[in-house]
């Protein structure tokens, strides 16, 4: 089915200039780009994005990290995307990346990963609508 992912390429894809690699791997992938900016979030606005993983041991980590400098959101649209995008981006650990992915090439750390995708379609709606309104969200070769 057509599905909408939300991709970060976060603050260590920024800072090591990789924005323009990341986005060409994504359009080579066959994903349209419906919607794109950058922000530099808040810590606060960090915690509202992540908020499911409150409580958990790396979440002030993340949130710190996420929020140390400008990301670009995306929204990201395809048949099948949410799983087409995980497996582009590779394994959240970049030393359990396979071989070719972005993270296995690209990222240092399970913290400093390059890239969020979102884990299923609902989140995928939820997340786009945490940086995106609907009208900004356009229909690029839906
Ligand atoms: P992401 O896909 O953005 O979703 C949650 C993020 O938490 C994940 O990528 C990782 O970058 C981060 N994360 C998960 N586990 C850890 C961990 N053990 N230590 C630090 N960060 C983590």
């Amino acid at each position: 089915a057509h599905e909408r992912t939300l991709a970060i390429l976060k603050p260590d894809c920024v800072r090591k200039d990789l924005i323009g690699e990341v986005l060409r791997r994504i359009q080579e992938a066959g994903f349209s780009v419906c919607a794109l900016k950058m922000v530099n979030m808040t810590k606060a606005e960090a915690e509202g994005f992540y908020a499911v993983h409150e409580g958990k041991p790396f979440f002030d980590e993340l949130t710190d990290f996420m929020s140390s400098g400008p990301c670009v959101p995306v929204v990201l649209e395809k048949d099948n995307a949410i799983a087409d995008f995980r497996e582009l981006i590779g394994a959240t650990n970049p030393e359990e990346a396979d071989d070719g992915t972005i993270r296995s090439d690209f990222a240092d750390s399970i913290g400093e990963n390059i890239v969020h995708g979102s884990d299923s379609v609902e989140n995928g709606l939820k997340e786009a609508g945490y940086f995106f309104p609907e009208h900004e969200i356009v229909a690029n070769k839906a």
